[in-house]
C-alpha cells in the first residue's frame, strides 16, 4: 500500500480556477459539477459531505467536486488536471478510516458515484465486471439471484464502492474464507494520471504474461490512478450459513479456542471474529444487534463470533452443535456460554454486535483508530498496555479518553485498537503516537493491516516498511504520476490536516 509523492505539496500544484471550470463544463453536464466558485457557486454545505471523512476527523477544503459517468470523462478530466497540475482526490463511498478519501487542502474531488453500472456477469464462472462506483451492497444484491455472493463483506457495505474496496485492498469479514482482493480481483480498468486508459479488465483466471500490473493499484489508495472498472470472481452462495456468539471467561482462551474451532469445523468455518467486553458493551449501548442476557454475559472478558458456511444445513448444524457441546462439557471449558442464532433475523443480529462496533464507537465519542497486525497472542496485551500508558499520562478520564478497546479479525491476525475520547486533542494524539507504532514495530507487526495509509499514517510507514521498500515505492509513484497530482500530500510531508475542533 504505497504512498509517497515525490513532489512537495502544495507549491507545484494549482487550485481549480475559472478556466478549469469552463473546461470541465465541456466534459460534464452541469448536474455533475459542484463548485463553490463562480459561475457555478454551489453552497459550501453541498460540498461538506465530500470534504469531511466518515469519522468527522479529517477535513479538506475543496472547492470543486466532479461526478463523471464514463471512463472517457474520467480520462478527459485527469488529462486536463495533469496538464494544469491540479491535485485530484478520487472518492468512492468516503467510508475510509485513515483520511485518504478527503482532500488535505483544496484538491479537486473526483467522485465515482455516477459510474455505477454492472457491465457483465457470467453465472457459470461467477465473474462479475462492474463500474468502480457500484456500491458493494448493490453488487451483493445483483449476484444473489444467481446464487453467488461477493468475496468481500464489511460493515460499510451500504456505502462503500467496489472501486474504493479495491483501492484500499479492504479485508473485511470474509477474508478468512475467500482470501484478499489480490486474489479475487481478476482485472482492472484504470485511468492513469495523464488520462491514458489502462485496460486490464480481463476475466481470465490464469494469465502469466509478464508483470501483473493491476496488483499495484490494489491497495494504492488512489495514488497511482483512478480505478474505473473491476472484474472480480464471486463465489457460489453457501447453501447454509449459521453463526454463534461465544462468551469467554478470559482472553487467554481465544487462541486455544481458535485452534479447536478450526479443527472441528474445518471446511465450513467462514469467520472467527473477536470483540472484547468494552466493544460488546458499547455495541449494546448504541443499539447494535441483539444483547445477550445478563446470565449469558456474566463473567465474560471477551466474545468470539463464529460463522459457518456450507452446503448442507443439517450437517453444518450438527457440527456446530457438537462443537458447542464439546466446548461446554470439557473439564476445563474454554467458553462460559454460546448463543446460537435460530433464524435469519437472529443471524443478522449476532453479526450486528460485531459489525456495529465501528458505528457504536463513533456514537460514543471521537475515535482514534489503529488497525494493526500483531501476533494473536498479544492482542490483549497491546490493548492493556495502551490503556495503562494513557493512565500513566493522566489521560484516562471522562474529559479525555473514555475507553480503550479491541476487536477484529482473529483469523487474519488483525486487531482494531480503538481509543475513544471526548474530543480530538493533541495531548492524546501525542500520547498515542509514536507509542503505538513503536509497540507494533516491537512485534514486527503492521501499522496498517487493512485500512491503508491514507493521510493518517504516511509519516509512520517506516515502522512497517524498510528503506529499500520505501525507495522503490517512490520510484513506482514517479513512474505513474511524475507530476504528483494523484491524491497528493498522502505522503511523508510534515503537513497536518485540519482536525475538527470538537
Ligand atoms: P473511500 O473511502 O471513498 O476511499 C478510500 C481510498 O481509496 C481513498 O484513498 C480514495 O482516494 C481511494 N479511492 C476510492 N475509490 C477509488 C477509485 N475508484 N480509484 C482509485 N482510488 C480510489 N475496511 C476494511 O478493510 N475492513 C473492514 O472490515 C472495514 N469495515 C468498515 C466498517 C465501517 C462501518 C466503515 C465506516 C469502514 C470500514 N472499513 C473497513 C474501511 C472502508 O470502508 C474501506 O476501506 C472501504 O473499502 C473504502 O471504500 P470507499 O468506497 O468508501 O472508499
Ligand atoms: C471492522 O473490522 O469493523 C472495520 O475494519 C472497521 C473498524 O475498524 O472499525
Ligand atoms: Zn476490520
Amino acid at each position: 500500500q504505497a504512498r509517497f509523492a515525490t513532489a512537495a505539496f502544495p507549491p507545484r500544484l494549482n487550485s481549480v480556477a475559472a478556466q478549469d471550470l469552463a473546461h470541465f463544463a465541456k466534459i460534464l453536464p452541469p448536474s455533475s459539477i459542484l463548485s463553490t466558485l463562480p459561475p457555478i457557486s454551489s453552497s459550501p454545505d453541498e460540498l461538506d459531505q465530500f470534504n469531511n471523512d466518515w469519522m468527522g476527523r479529517f477535513r479538506g477544503s475543496s472547492t470543486t467536486v466532479l461526478k463523471p459517468k464514463t471512463t472517457q470523462q474520467v480520462s478527459e478530466i485527469l488529462k486536463w488536471c495533469n496538464e494544469r497540475r491540479i491535485g485530484v482526490v478520487p472518492q468512492g463511498g468516503n467510508t475510509g478510516l485513515v483520511g485518504g478519501s478527503v482532500p488535505v487542502k483544496d484538491e479537486l474531488i473526483l467522485s465515482l458515484s455516477n459510474l455505477n453500472k454492472v457491465r457483465e456477469f457470467d453465472p457459470v464462472s461467477g465473474i462479475l465486471v462492474a463500474d468502480a462506483g457500484c456500491i458493494l451492497q448493490n453488487l451483493t444484491d445483483y449476484v444473489a439471484p444467481h446464487n453467488h455472493i461477493m468475496p468481500i463483506d464489511l460493515g460499510a457495505k451500504g456505502s462503500c464502492q467496489i472501486g474504493g474496496n479495491v483501492a484500499t485492498n479492504a479485508g473485511g469479514l470474509r477474508l478468512l474464507r475467500y482470501g484478499s482482493l489480490h486474489g479475487t480481483v481478476l482485472g482492472l480498468e484504470v485511468v492513469l494520471p495523464d488520462g491514458t486508459v489502462l485496460d486490464q479488465l480481463t476475466t481470465l483466471r490464469k494469465d502469466n504474461t509478464g508483470y501483473d500490473i493491476k496488483q499495484l493499484f490494489i491497495g494504492a489508495e488512489g495514488t497511482l490512478g483512478i480505478i474505473t472498472g473491476v472484474s472480480i470472481l464471486t463465489p457460489p452462495a453457501p447453501q447454509a450459513s449459521n453463526n454463534v456468539i461465544l462468551a469467554l471467561p478470559s482472553f487467554q482462551n481465544v487462541l486455544p479456542l481458535y485452534q479447536t474451532v478450526k479443527r472441528e469445523l474445518s471446511e465450513i468455518l467462514s469467520a472467527f471474529e473477536f470483540i472484547d467486553r468494552t466493544s460488546y458493551d458499547l455495541a449494546v449501548k448504541h443499539g447494535q444487534g441483539r444483547a445477550l442476557s445478563d446470565e449469558e454475559i456474566e463473567g465474560a472478558e471477551c466474545f468470539v463470533l463464529v460463522e459457518t458456511s456450507g452446503c448442507k444445513r443439517e450437517h453444518d448444524e450438527e457440527k456446530l452443535a457438537a462443537l458447542l457441546e464439546n466446548l461446554l462439557e470439557s473439564d476445563n471449558p474454554l467458553i462460559n456460554t454460546g448463543v446460537l442464532s435460530q433464524n435469519p433475523a437472529q443471524f443478522s443480529s449476532l453479526w450486528a454486535l460485531r459489525e456495529g462496533v465501528t458505528e457504536a464507537v463513533s456514537k460514543e465519542g471521537k475515535p482514534y483508530k489503529y488497525d494493526i497486525s500483531v501476533p494473536l497472542s498479544s492482542f490483549k496485551e497491546v490493548v492493556d498496555k495502551t490503556r495503562e500508558h494513557l493512565r500513566s499520562k493522566g489521560l484516562l478520564h471522562e474529559k479525555a479518553v473514555k475507553h480503550v478497546l479491541g476487536y477484529g479479525h482473529v483469523g487474519d491476525g488483525n486487531l482494531h485498537l480503538n481509543i475513544v475520547a471526548d474530543s480530538y486533542l493533541s495531548e492524546i494524539q501525542n500520547a498515542l503516537e509514536p507509542y503505538i507504532y513503536e509497540v507494533v514495530s516491537s512485534y514486527r507487526g503492521s501499522i496498517s493491516a487493512e485500512h491503508g495509509i491514507g493521510y493518517q499514517k504516511t509519516h509512520a510507514l517506516h515502522y512497517s516498511k524498510d528503506a529499500v521498500s520505501i525507495a522503490l515505492m517512490k520510484k513506482i509513484k514517479n513512474v505513474f504520476d511524475p507530476n504528483g497530482i494523484m491524491n497528493p500530500c498522502k505522503d511523508n510531508q510534515p503537513i497536518r490536516m485540519h482536525i475538527h475542533p470538537s
